[in-house]
């Protein structure tokens, strides 16, 4: 069935109002939002909305230098351990961590406009949990970096079953590459780790020759799924008998 829905949205603090359409899934509104979920109360704010009127397919896949909306975090209210979801889709994963890890902090991010709209209706009950639209690579240390200032203990940063990009001139569009985590070493803190997850055996052996090219190193392999928390792509995964590759690397 062909059917139109819109979605308006009403930005606190601003006087505009701005629509974003989905025609039968087909994305009609591209949108780059800053949004944080306040605490209780289900406010968004948002620094900087901008729609791009552009006819497109249902995205699976979208290529992180073509979105470069610029995102920054001032930080909780509350200083707490933080735990990041890169790549966070409906945010089933990163809502699931935060009842399983009551005292720590979150940010997801997500690149695909309509799934940030998923996670904000998923998350928006807890103030622990902040999701941004936008790629996570281009704004990671200005997402992180006053959070850490302020004193919050970078914990987990997980990167679950991240597009693989398969093709060779794809695979700077990777999350994970040794440009990023060279850029990232001088900053990261060395208690803190990445946590990866895929069910690509190739993906996961090359994002291992990545960690010899940085500081970065393999700090364990594993089998179950971290903090007995799948993610919605590791459930399909699992049901269809198919291996998952797990590791823990960090500086
Ligand atoms: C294969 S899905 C996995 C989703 C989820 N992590 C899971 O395990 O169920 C990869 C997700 O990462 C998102 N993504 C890809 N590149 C990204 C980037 N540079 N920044 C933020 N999100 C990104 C995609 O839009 C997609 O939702």
């Amino acid at each position: 069935m062909f059917g139109v829905y819109i979605w308006v949205v009403r930005v606190c603090g601003e006087s505009s109002t701005d629509i974003i359409i989905d025609v039968g899934g087909m994305e009609i509104g591209f949108m780059n939002v800053v949004c944080v979920y306040a605490s209780g109360g289900g406010v968004v704010k948002s620094s900087g909305l901008d729609i791009f009127c552009e006819m497109s397919r249902v995205r699976h896949h979208i290529n992180p230098y073509s979105v470069r909306t610029e995102l920054s975090f001032a930080g909780f209210d509350v200083v707490r351990p933080l735990v990041v979801d890169i790549g966070a889709a409906r945010g089933g994963f990163v809502r699931a961590l935060a009842d399983v890890l009551p005292a720590c902090n979150f940010i997801a991010c997500e690149i695909r406009p309509l799934m940030l709209q998923k996670i904000m209706a998923l998350c928006g009950d807890c103030d622990r949990i902040v999701a941004f639209g936008g790629d996570a690579r281009r704004n990671f240390r200005s997402l992180l970096e006053p959070s850490l200032t302020a004193g919050a203990e970078l914990r987990q940063v997980f990167v679950n079953f991240p597009d693989p990009w398969f093709k060779e001139k794809h695979k700077k569009r990777r999350f994970i590459t040794p440009e990023f985590l060279c850029g990232i070493a001088e900053w990261f803190p060395v208690e803190a780790e990445f946590v990866f997850q895929t069910d690509q055996e190739f993906l996961y052996r090359e994002t291992q020759e990545y960690l010899a090219e940085t500081p970065f190193a393999v700090r364990r392999e594993f089998d179950e799924s971290p903090h007995g928390v799948m993610t919605e792509w590791e459930r399909d995964k699992v049901a269809r008998g198919e291996q998952i590759y797990r590791m823990a690397f960090g500086l």
